[in-house]
């Protein structure tokens, strides 16, 4: 069996206030890309692990955790698993949490455990914030600290270009640099941005869509990185139409009004980690 676990952006992304249990609530329009990470399972005695980066292949890899949460509920079988890695780590594309997500449902076949969806939504949110929207890509509305996905659909297919410099941000020191206040008693409703953002997406216009693009964490992060702003100006001087933090970075998205112009400008930074393609 061969699964793909597919990278994400976040086209929105608003931080609520901080939750007494130190995680921030958030409000995010996510989005998958046809950049993917792959997954193979096999049939094996035992439960075994191996990655195209070898240094990603410890216990701790989510992939194994996600098999090890589905043992615990019934998976007495093995399995072979090799995960092709694509997705670059610390970028804010979600690649750990996709992988995550594609195990848990694929072993769940696999293993014929049928899990009702409620219960591997809740093993996944155990995992990560982010595990829970990849159950439910391509496109959807997550909020509380991620696991509460609404998907929604559209057809835009915008072009894109993803640029990660050399450099990567870790997830909690972004978060730790934004000091936000405490969150509101009153759980606010949806956000004007979230609006605007499927407004934009439903419209099928990308330049709407770039319009639309906000990140809450930019400030901190581009604080912890300042070649971010550089970055920036270079992708929008390359014709982007808009570029965007991916999650907590370090990655940067350009939205693009063609396929060629996501082309030149990945070529066009070939000191670092680049892609071009679109939403999945
Ligand atoms: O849930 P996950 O392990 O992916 O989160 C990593 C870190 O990111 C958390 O420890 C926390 O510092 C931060 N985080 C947060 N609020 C969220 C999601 C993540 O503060 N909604």
């Amino acid at each position: 069996m061969i699964v793909t676990a597919p990278a994400k952006i976040n086209l929105t992304l608003r931080i609520l206030g901080k939750r007494p249990d130190g995680y921030h609530a958030l409000e995010s329009v996510m989005q998958t890309l046809a950049l993917a990470d792959t997954l193979h399972i096999e049939d094996g005695e035992t439960l075994t692990f191996t990655c195209s980066e070898p240094s990603l292949a410890g216990e701790d890899n989510l992939v194994l955790r996600a098999a090890r949460l589905l043992q615990a509920r019934g998976g007495t079988r093995g399995a072979r698993l090799h995960l092709e890695k694509r997705i670059p780590a610390q970028a804010g594309l979600g690649g750990g949490s996709s992988d995550a997500a594609a195990a848990l449902a694929a072993l769940d076949t696999f293993w014929d455990l049928r899990l009702p969806p409620g219960e591997l939504a809740a093993l996944a949110a155990q995992l990560g914030s982010d595990v829970p929207f990849f159950l439910n890509g391509p496109a959807a509305v997550v909020r509380g600290r991620g696991e509460q996905v609404r998907p929604f659909t559209h057809n835009a297919n915008c072009s894109v270009v993803l640029v990660k410099p050399a450099c990567g941000l870790s997830t909690p020191r972004v978060y730790a640099g934004l000091q936000a206040p405490p969150m509101p008693d009153e759980a606010p409703n949806r956000q004007p941005e979230t609006r605007a953002m499927i407004a934009a997406l439903s419209s099928r216009d990308c330049a709407r869509v770039a319009a639309a693009l906000v990140n809450d964490l930019e400030p901190s992060a581009f604080r912890l990185l300042p070649e971010l702003g550089d970055l920036r100006a270079r992708l929008l001087a390359l014709g982007c139409l808009g570029v965007l933090l991916c999650g907590s970075g370090s990655c940067l998205c350009g939205i693009c009004p063609d396929p060629a112009t996501a082309e030149r400008a990945a070529q066009a930074f070939n000191e670092y980690w680049t892609w071009a393609g679109s939403f999945s």
